[in-house]
This record gives C-alpha cells, structure tokens and sequence, in this order.
C-alpha cells in the first residue's frame, strides 16, 4: 500500500499492510488475530508531522474514528469532545461556530484531533496543553481502554509520553503503546484572548481592531499562516522541522555579542528561546535545495518536498538536508539543533 497519500510531505514509501480503524472494536478486531503479537504496528494519524525514510514494515493503523459533540456546558466552561480521525482545523472551526472559543489561535494547524496531543501541537501563545482536558486511549499490548489526564500525557513543548519509548525510563513513554481514540477539551469561561504574538499585535495595529473576538483572531491566524507556511497540499512539508532551542543566559549573550539581531524571547524559567527559523535563515540556507528536499524560501524552519509527484523527495532526502543544516548551525552557533516531526 502506498502511503504517499498520507503523508503531508508526499513522500513515496510503502507500507506492508493498512487497517482503518473507524472505530475502536477495529482495533480490538486486529488485536485478536493471531499475526497481531509478531508483526510490527505503527499509528498513522494525519501524517502531517512524519518523515517516512523507508517502506514500513508490518501494520500501519491509519485512525479515522469521527465524531465530535459537548460533553457539558458548565458556569465554567465548555467541555468538547471530538474522536481521533477528526480534522483538526475543522474541528477548530466547529466549535468556534458553536460559540464555544478558546482554540482560535491554533486555527490551520494540519493533521488530525488524535495526532494533536502527541507533539502538544501549538501556535500564537497558545499550545494543545493549555485547553487539554483528557483522552482515551487503547493500549496496543493489553487491549484495554485508558483515560489519561494531562499530568498522566507528560506535555512539554512539542512533547508528550507519545513520543518516547517505553524503554525511556525517565519519561514512562508510551510511543507505539497506544492509540488515541477520543480527546476532549477545556474551554474556560469567561473566554479571554491571547494577543501576545508578535503577528498578532501587528494585525491589530495594522486594523486598528484592538479588541478582537474569537472569529476574528481565527481569521487573522489563518491568514499569516497562508502567508508564511506552505500548503501541504500544494507542496509537500510537515511544518516547522526543527524546535526552536533553549540555551542560557550567557550563551545567550555570546550569540549576541557576535549577532546582534539573533531573534530571542526570555522564557518563564529564566532560559532563553532562539528563533530556529532565523539561525537556519543567517546560515544561508533558505531557498536552497538539496537533492529533491529543499527550504522553504518564506520560513526557513519548513523543509519542502521539491520533486514531482512522480519522483517525489525521499525520506532519506530530507534527513540529508536536514543533517547538512544541523551541521552548519551547529558549527556557526555551537546549538544543536533537535528534528520535530518524528521520523520512521
Ligand atoms: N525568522 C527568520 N527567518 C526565517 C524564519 C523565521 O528570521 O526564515 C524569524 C522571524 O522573523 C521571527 C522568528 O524567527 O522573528 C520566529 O518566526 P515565526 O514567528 O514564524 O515562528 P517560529 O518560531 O518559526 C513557531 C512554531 C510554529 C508556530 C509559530 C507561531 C516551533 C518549532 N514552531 O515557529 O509551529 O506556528 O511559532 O506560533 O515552535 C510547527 O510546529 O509545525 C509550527 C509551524
């Protein structure tokens, strides 16, 4: 089965076998069968965050569960529900037509509702982890049905127990573990916006609309993302390719003291977060192509598929551009810098 429809970077890999799962007794179907213990899973959501290096071997669950409702409406807030296979922009746009706002900055964000928590996907102030409430999941060895709050999800940035191994002691991951099956979510009243990004505040000052609701931030987060992001449809990528690095103070003064314009933001904890679009972009390589990968020209953090759809780029193409890259930032900053997407 090919997987390059399903892999927002078009990438042409194989899969040995494919099972939609519409419904979690899919799964415990599949789970029952004798091949399930010896052959090989791996959990496809959206496949908006993947690099795909190879054919697969074994089983790709592709998740396509539907559905989406109010669990409760509270003095408090709204508590929304939708199933794994959602679309996450559409699910965005459903609620905020409901009346019920809080996601609006994360408007446009490809991929599906199951996939959002695993990287606590988050854009313009506001990341998944901020309006989690729980999710179910099925645990791939035992069958059984798990419910996890966002303690028991292990969220950092970018980062959840769904990307670690459970062989990775320190974070009791979960990755190749489990499926998630339905997510929910908090939406606080009364809704207060999230301004903060810089994006943002020029939109405001550009409209001269300074008390913006839920729908118009919504429209302004779609529209600077069509203007700085690629279309996945249109060209193949799987959004930023690296997290933006944390470095000290003092490294942070080094930088500096050798570029002046290095794009920096102090965090909570007292380290400092570097722009990895800009380190990428002062090391020359927006623009550039390598083999059929290439750099985005608009956001130098999004790598591109450059081939056709006959001769598409190879994984391995893009983990070559992305090594040639880690190199040069490594050598002109001393920062290394860490791939986002997960890679199989
Ligand atoms: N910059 C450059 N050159 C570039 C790219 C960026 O100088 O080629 C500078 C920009 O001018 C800006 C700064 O770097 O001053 C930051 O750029 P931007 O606002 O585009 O955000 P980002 O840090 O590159 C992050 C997320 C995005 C998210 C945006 C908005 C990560 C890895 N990426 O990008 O998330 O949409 O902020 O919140 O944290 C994703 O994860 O796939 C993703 C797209």
């Amino acid at each position: 089965v090919s997987l390059q429809p399903y892999n927002s970077f078009g990438i042409a890999a194989r899969a040995e076998q494919l099972a939609r799962i519409g419904h979690p007794s899919d799964l415990l179907g599949l789970m029952a069968q004798p091949e399930w213990g010896t052959s090989p899973h791996f959990v496809l959501g959206g496949g908006s965050n993947l690099v795909i290096t190879g054919d697969v071997p074994g089983l790709v669950l592709k998740v396509e569960i539907p559905g989406r409702c109010l669990v409760e409406e509270t003095a408090k807030g709204w508590l929304v529900e939708a199933g794994a296979g959602e679309n996450w922009h559409d699910f965005v746009a459903w609620t905020l037509a409901q009346g019920w706002p809080g996601l609006e900055n994360m408007a446009l964000i490809p991929g599906t509702v199951g996939a959002a928590p695993v990287q606590n996907i988050g854009a313009y102030g506001v990341e998944l982890q901020d309006r989690f409430h729980s999710l179910d999941a099925i645990d791939l060895v035992t069958g059984r049905s798990l419910t996890l709050d966002a303690a028991q999800c292990g969220f950092g940035y970018r980062d959840s127990v769904f990307k670690h191994a459970p062989s990775d002691e320190r974070s009791m991951g979960l990755a190749g573990r489990a499926l998630i099956t339905r997510v929910r979510f908090w939406l606080p009243k009364p809704w207060k916006p999230v301004l903060g990004y810089l994006d943002l505040e020029r939109k405001m000052a550009e409209t001269g609309i300074h008390q913006p609701g839920a729908q118009q931030i919504f429209d302004w987060v779609v529209a600077i993302r069509r203007a700085k992001l690629p279309d996945p449809a249109v060209i193949g990528n799987a959004g930023s390719f690296f997290k933006n690095p944390t470095v000290t103070p003092e490294q942070c003064a080094d930088i500096i003291a050798r570029d002046p314009k290095v794009v920096h933001y102090p965090m909570p904890d007292g380290s400092i977060k570097l722009a990895a679009g800009w380190l990428i972009d002062a090391c020359g390589w927006k623009g550039k192509t390598l083999g059929h990968a290439g750099v985005y020209e608009k956001q130098a953090l999004v790598l591109v598929n450059r081939g056709t759809p006959e001769r598409p780029c190879t994984g391995g193409e893009v983990m070559t551009l992305a090594k040639a890259i880690q190199t040069s930032v490594y050598e002109r900053f001393g920062i290394r810098l860490e791939p986002e997407p997960v890679v199989i």
